[in-house]
């Protein structure tokens, strides 16, 4: 064979193999950049590259989502939408609302996906009656996550009330170490106010963060509420702004701080640092919150792609993130839960177990509600508002609780 002869055959399979590998491939945006989020994203990456459908990375960091969906905003607008997109809630409505979203009723019917995907999730996989996202969790933002250390040396008894969380946290602090773990970003600060909010009743979260009742946004319940995140913000330390929430995680893991208030993807980082709960990490619901759940699912809803091999990833992609054994690998490394109701818990340590478990009871019971933090609860302009106004109670710039539950009534009323 000629020399000619052998770079003109390398080239045509290198040629090949290129083309064949772009058609298969899927290319994924998200924000799961900490520690533990990559190491759950690995479990996806490696069962997809198991089954010949390559991966290109597209991760905006970021936790809540905000600066991927500004990246997205901007890739749609240059016509260049990622194949599949983590998503949350009203985004995914958004979307599909515009019609730049694709269709996979195919793959959701095949495999009977309307049978055990739980309905409040299937309010935000599905648009106009056809599956337009394949959801891979559960999360939720009720939780509380305290070093067991820290606990013990502050009484050994996890609170189950406000009054409690404050004597325990009173005692972390005169023990000498940052009694809450937090990062100053707008998401975070309103990750806390669901908790905050849900402790005052689940009837309440409903009126105000989902019906958007301006009576329950302005009035002295709400009030209350910022009081009592106004209390919380008492606990931080001095360089608590800006921080990234992975990096609040690290501060309870190695007993910086007594405890963070977050979704339970924070367990994704202790696990990762080789903690077990139990022993070196205790999760508790939000005092107050217990037989109730704020949650918040992420999706992956696929975009609309101009040819079949494209889709036919996507269809693949989807089939994948809704298998029952893939579902529990899965989420068990991630923090959060399944995304179906017919995934046994065996492979989960006791915080998922529980997470489970408090899913199913709030799911019967009606104490089930869509997070506003993380876009589960009203779409993004009033999530907007609501940052706002729960970050600038945070950091001080309202007189009391009831300047700040005015701002937020008028905040909502204008965004809506
Ligand atoms: C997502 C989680 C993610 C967290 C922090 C949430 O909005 O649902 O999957 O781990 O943000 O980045």
């Amino acid at each position: 064979m000629t020399m000619m002869k052998v770079l003109k055959g390398s080239v045509a399979a290198l040629a090949l193999s290129a083309s064949v590998a772009s058609a298969a491939d899927v290319e994924v945006l998200h924000w799961w950049t900490s520690g533990g989020e990559a190491a759950a994203l690995n479990v996806l990456k490696e069962d997809l590259q198991g089954k010949g459908i390559g991966w290109v990375d597209m991760p905006v960091a970021g936790g809540g989502g905000e600066a991927a969906m500004t990246a997205l905003r901007a890739r749609v607008t240059a016509s260049d939408a990622p194949t599949a997109v983590q998503m949350l809630g009203f985004d995914i409505q958004d979307w599909a609302a515009e019609g730049a979203l694709g269709n996979l009723n195919e793959v959701a019917a095949a495999e009977g996906w309307d049978a055990v995907v739980p309905a409040a999730l299937q309010a935000f996989a599905k648009y106009d009656g056809n599956w337009i996202s394949a959801p891979v969790n559960v999360h939720s933002t009720n939780w509380v996550w305290i070093n067991k250390a820290a606990l013990d040396a502050a009484g050994g008894k996890a609170p189950t009330s406000w009054e409690e969380l404050v004597a325990v946290l009173d005692a972390m602090k005169a023990n000498g170490i940052t009694p809450l773990g937090h990062g100053g970003q707008a998401w975070q600060d309103a990750t806390v106010f669901d908790a905050v909010v849900l402790s005052l009743g689940g009837d309440f979260y409903k009126a105000s963060m989902i019906d958007l009742d301006a009576g329950a946004l302005g009035g002295a319940q709400m009030a209350e509420a910022f009081n009592r995140l106004i209390k919380l913000s008492s606990y931080v330390d001095a360089n608590f702004s800006g921080r990234d929430w992975n990096l609040a995680s690290a501060m309870v893991i190695n007993g910086e701080a007594g405890m963070q208030m977050m979704g339970d993807w924070a367990k994704g980082e202790f696990l990762k640092a080789g903690k077990a709960p139990g022993a070196d990490f205790v999760c508790i619901r939000f005092p107050g919150t217990q037989g109730s759940v704020t949650f918040n699912s992420d999706q992956f809803a696929m975009f609309g792609v101009n040819s079949d091999d494209k889709r036919a990833a996507q269809a693949q992609m989807a089939s994948s993130v809704m298998n029952p054994g893939f579902q529990s690998a899965f989420n068990v490394v991630k923090g959060s839960v399944p995304a179906r109701t017919d995934v046994p818990n065996d492979a989960f340590d006791d915080c998922g177990k529980k997470g489970m478990a408090d899913l199913a009871e709030a799911n019967s019971a009606g104490n089930l509600y869509g997070s506003m933090a993380h876009g589960h609860a009203a779409p993004a302009a009033v999530k907007n508002a609501v940052y706002d106004v729960v970050t600038a109670a945070f950091n001080g710039q309202y007189a009391d609780g009831a300047a700040a539950a005015a701002a937020l009534a008028s905040a909502v009323a204008a965004a809506k």
